[in-house]
């Protein structure tokens, strides 16, 4: 039976560890939250992200507008946050309404200040491979989960399944620094099974519920699952078919439970980091 890579338990060592740093340092980071429109999911994202960041010591301010908003007012807001040097961190939620352009808007952010790393000063630090800048909090939190396996990542074969800017990409970019040997793929890719079947480590965003299953994995490989999605009972469940891959796979991720809670982590994490560069601590 695979060890389960407990996220929820890692994710609450991160924030007690922020948490005691906030205290005993006395200093309160603060996050700005841009949100665009209702969509339910980003809704619920966003108040997970907000009662975190309460219980570390991180104030937030959420800037929610209608989805007939226009680029303008998210720029100018932008130039505002930027601008203020109470504000440290600053979030767009995403997907922005199709209207939007996305990667210019987040483009306008203050690179310092852009704790999803995203901007595109921030994408290019991750691909020299300088640990300067801020990362993404969904791979960041992968590479501490499968850091934690205690693995020797040199040279083993990672496949992402994904090719997102949200998780994929970078996920590809941050496993090729440990020196894994990395396989993208997505949906125009044939023969996935053999590839699942070659990976030592497997990174799973896609969005089909349960598509890995046990006769696709390697004995003893590392599974992380980034799906969020729902089976025929309407159950949370995620990419990886996780009764039947748990009984040949060495580590894998729960969902929920995995993943989900060491991206709010890592955007504490990079929160506070913002914080104490903008200050040079
Ligand atoms: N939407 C889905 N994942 C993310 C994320 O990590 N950051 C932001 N800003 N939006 C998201």
């Amino acid at each position: 039976m695979a060890v389960i890579l407990d996220g929820k338990k890692m994710a609450q060592t991160v924030k007690q560890r922020l948490q005691q740093m906030i205290k005993q340092q006395g200093f309160t980071p603060k996050l700005g939250i841009i949100l665009v429109g209702d969509d339910a999911a980003s809704l619920i994202y966003v108040k997970n992200k907000q009662k975190a960041a309460s219980e570390v010591g991180i104030e937030t301010q959420l800037y929610h507008f209608d989805d007939q908003a226009s680029s303008e007012t998210l720029e100018n807001l932008i130039q505002t946050l930027n601008a203020d040097s109470d504000v440290h961190g600053i979030l767009i939620q995403l997907p922005l309404p199709k209207s939007f352009n996305a990667a210019k808007i987040l483009s306008e952010i203050d690179p310092q200040k852009d704790v999803d790393g995203f901007h595109p000063y921030n994408i290019g630090l991750l691909q020299y491979g300088a640990q300067t800048g801020l990362q993404p909090a969904t791979p960041k939190g992968i590479m501490k989960l499968i850091k934690s396996t205690g693995l020797d990542l040199s040279g083993k074969n990672a496949l992402v399944i994904g090719r997102s800017n949200i998780v994929g990409k970078p996920m590809a970019m941050m496993l090729l620094g440990a020196d894994c040997t990395v396989t993208m793929a997505h949906s125009k890719t044939t023969d996935l099974k053999a590839l699942c079947q070659n990976a030592d480590i497997i990174v799973s965003a896609t969005g089909c519920a349960k598509l890995i299953k046990q006769d696709w994995v390697k004995s003893g490989a590392v599974v992380i699952d980034v799906g969020m999605n729902r089976d025929e009972q309407g159950k949370l469940c995620g990419v990886v078919d996780f009764e039947g891959v748990c009984q040949k796979a060495g580590f894998i991720t729960p969902v929920p439970g995995g993943v989900g809670p060491m991206t709010i982590a890592m955007l504490l994490d990079n929160v506070v980091e913002a914080y104490l560069k903008q200050h040079q601590i």
